[in-house]
């Protein structure tokens, strides 16, 4: 990317968009990123930089927004997420699947020079290889959540072939971060047992103990997500989108490297109906593809995830009691 240009983020103010887009910004500099989501404007969202209102549905305001402001690249990450998806099947259908045709059609018609849109693990199903599922394996998924990214990433794929489109994606694992709540998906808990422990010291966990499932640091997904940006066009082998690996646990796992540092933390099992969700997901996965056209490594394993988590939320929750004195 060169100084002329610029970068719209949709789903801006959710749990990756938070920190993609101060990692943009801090990459390309502050106005070269438009921060954009259907939430109000407020003076805090454009504190950073700038940011517009915009329902990604609406295809007519999105070409608009894209042209007045000489949009080059388009990072979209509005969608419903898993568990959310459930409760609204063809609601979310419409989300994420016409949102995504609206981004790759303006990127289309307008000649945009790249668009990232995430998928996710949800594409693979109960027939997948549970360890070190494959970039290949069968992608049979139970989620209408799921549904959509196998979909999305066949639009991808078929926008490169048809129009020399450069989209690029990347199949997201779960995610954990500190700066944003996480925003419905089956993952969730692996970052709500953080703000928990901290707050009573407990945590009542919607999945069993034994639900291992693949996960990342934000950290290392928005650094994947730069890196796989940046990489030279003909290293992309893959235009559906690539599977990513970085962390692999369970609740109890997880919840042992908390008791490591607050050694009175308690978690207890209810499962819910996310159980079956992740049940349906292999619990590792193989990036070979990754690895070897544009050198993917992660850097944080479970441990140095859990210190930094903690310290950071801690430090949130401290400012916040001094605020409210
Ligand atoms: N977070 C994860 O663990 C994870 C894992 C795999 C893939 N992903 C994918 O990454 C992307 C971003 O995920 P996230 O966790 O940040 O989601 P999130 O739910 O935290 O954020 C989504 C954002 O989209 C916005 N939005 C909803 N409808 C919109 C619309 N019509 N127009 C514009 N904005 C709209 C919401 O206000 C929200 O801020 C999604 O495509 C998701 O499927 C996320």
């Amino acid at each position: 990317m060169n100084l002329k240009e610029t970068i719209l983020v949709t789903g801006a103010c959710g749990q990756i968009g938070t920190e993609l887009v101060k990692a943009l910004r801090q990459k390309y500099g502050k106005d070269s990123v438009i921060a954009t989501d259907i939430r109000e404007v407020t003076e805090a969202l454009c504190s950073d930089g700038p940011y517009f209102k915009l329902d990604v549905l609406d295809k007519y305001a999105l070409e608009k927004l894209t042209i007045d402001l000489h949009v080059t690249h388009i990072y979209h990450l509005a969608a419903v997420l898993s568990a959310n998806g459930e409760k609204n099947p063809l609601g979310s259908w419409d989300l994420n699947m016409k949102s995504l045709l609206n981004v790759l059609e303006v990127a289309r018609a307008e000649n945009l020079k790249q668009v990232f849109w995430p998928s996710s693990i949800a594409v693979f199903g109960p027939d997948a290889p549970k360890e070190l599922c494959g970039q290949d394996a069968s992608t049979l998924p139970t989620t209408v959540y799921g549904i959509s990214k196998i979909a999305g990433e066949h639009w991808c794929r078929y926008y490169n072939e048809q129009y020399g489109l450069d989209v690029r994606s990347i199949r997201y694992p779960g995610l954990i971060s500190y700066s944003a709540q996480a925003g419905g998906g089956t993952t969730d808990y692996a970052v709500d047992i953080y703000h928990q422990a901290l707050k009573s010291g407990r945590y009542q966990c919607f999945l069993s103990e034994e639900t291992r499932l693949p996960m990342m640091y934000m950290p290392d997904a928005v650094r994947a997500t730069l890196e796989l940006m940046d990489a030279p066009s003909e290293n992309i082998t893959i235009r559906g989108s690539y599977n990513l690996a970085g962390l692999s646990f369970n609740p109890a796992e997880l919840a042992a490297t908390i008791t490591n540092q607050l050694p009175d933390f308690k978690i207890t099992y209810q499962p819910d109906a996310r159980q079956q969700i992740a049940n349906s997901w292999p619990g590792s996965i193989d990036d070979t593809p990754a690895k070897t056209d544009w050198n993917w490594k992660p850097e944080y394993d479970v441990y140095s995830m859990t210190t930094d988590m903690l310290q950071h939320l801690a430090e949130t929750y401290h400012a916040e009691a001094l605020q409210s004195k």
